[in-house]
């Protein structure tokens, strides 16, 4: 919860950004990490990021997976684990809340968790990937295992290939099926605010589509309790972390 000081220094900002979702009929969400933080889901950059001394930015690529699969699975097992225990946090409920007849929430996560929809989001791109989603490397074929742990690591598939999480890997392309959701979003809707949480924003495809957002008309709203690139071109910026700010928002609206 936010102290009371932290809470007036925020009053105005975040008086703007409900008005706003009050009159919105399409409401972005670009989500990262740190919605899920609040979950006990540890984010890949920053503090509790890093699992056995090793940066996660090192373990989620390919390069890693060729040449230790076993231990880049042992790290996906472990964050299966993690999730699988986790619940959906007051950030993730708060979006969900969002979602009224007048109003559509359309959320681009890059978190490759289920916790969105747990929570009852309906329109969700996972433009990372799932977790629970498997790839043969052999025929590229996808099977969803939710057994926490997995029986045997690194897991392979009936056909003897081993399989790799569904994930998208830094350097990787992002699935097309998912970029094109984004793009009839972005062809369909007039976005009125656009809100871009607990995310670094590293990605450039990130940064250019709140800025087509923003350009097209929505407000730009960031919430994080630090800064990022994004930082200096957004409209709004709500200071903190997730959960508290969003259930604000929900109280007031
Ligand atoms: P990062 O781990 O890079 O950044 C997490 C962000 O969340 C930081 O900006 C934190 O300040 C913020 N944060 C932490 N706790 C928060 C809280 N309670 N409320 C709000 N914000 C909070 O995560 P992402 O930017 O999402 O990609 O980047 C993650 C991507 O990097 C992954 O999807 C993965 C990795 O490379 C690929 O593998 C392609």
């Amino acid at each position: 919860m936010p102290s009371e000081a932290q809470r007036r220094a925020v009053a105005p900002e975040l008086a703007t950004v409900v008005q706003k979702l009050r009159d919105a009929k399409n409401v972005l969400v670009l989500s990262g990490a740190g919605v899920s933080a609040e979950s006990n889901v540890p984010t890949f950059r920053g503090e509790g990021g890093w699992w056995r001394s090793l940066n996660p930015a090192e373990l989620a690529t390919y390069s890693a997976f060729q040449r230790d699969p076993r231990l880049v699975w042992e790290w996906y097992d472990y964050r299966r684990g993690l999730i699988a225990n986790a619940s959906p946090n007051p950030a993730h409920r708060a979006l969900a809340g969002l979602e009224a007849p007048a109003r559509e929430v359309f959320i681009i996560t890059q978190n490759v968790d289920d916790l969105h929809e747990r929570a009852g989001s309906r329109r969700v791109v996972h433009i990372h990937g799932s977790i629970w989603r498997l790839t043969c490397l052999a025929d590229g074929k996808t099977y969803e295992d939710r057994r926490v742990p997995l029986p045997g690591l690194p897991p392979t598939c009936a056909c003897g290939a081993l399989l790799r999480p569904d994930v998208v890997w830094i350097g990787e392309s992002l699935p097309a099926a998912s970029c094109a959701q984004v793009d009839d979003y972005f062809h369909e809707s007039w976005i009125d605010v656009a809100l871009v949480i607990g995310t670094e924003a590293t990605f450039s495809y990130i940064g250019d589509w709140a800025l087509r957002a923003k350009r097209s008309g929505a407000l730009l709203v960031e919430i994080n309790p630090n800064p990022t690139v994004l930082t200096p071109y957004v409209d709004v910026k709500l200071q903190g972390k997730a959960g508290a700010i969003l259930g604000e928002i929900n109280k007031r609206l």
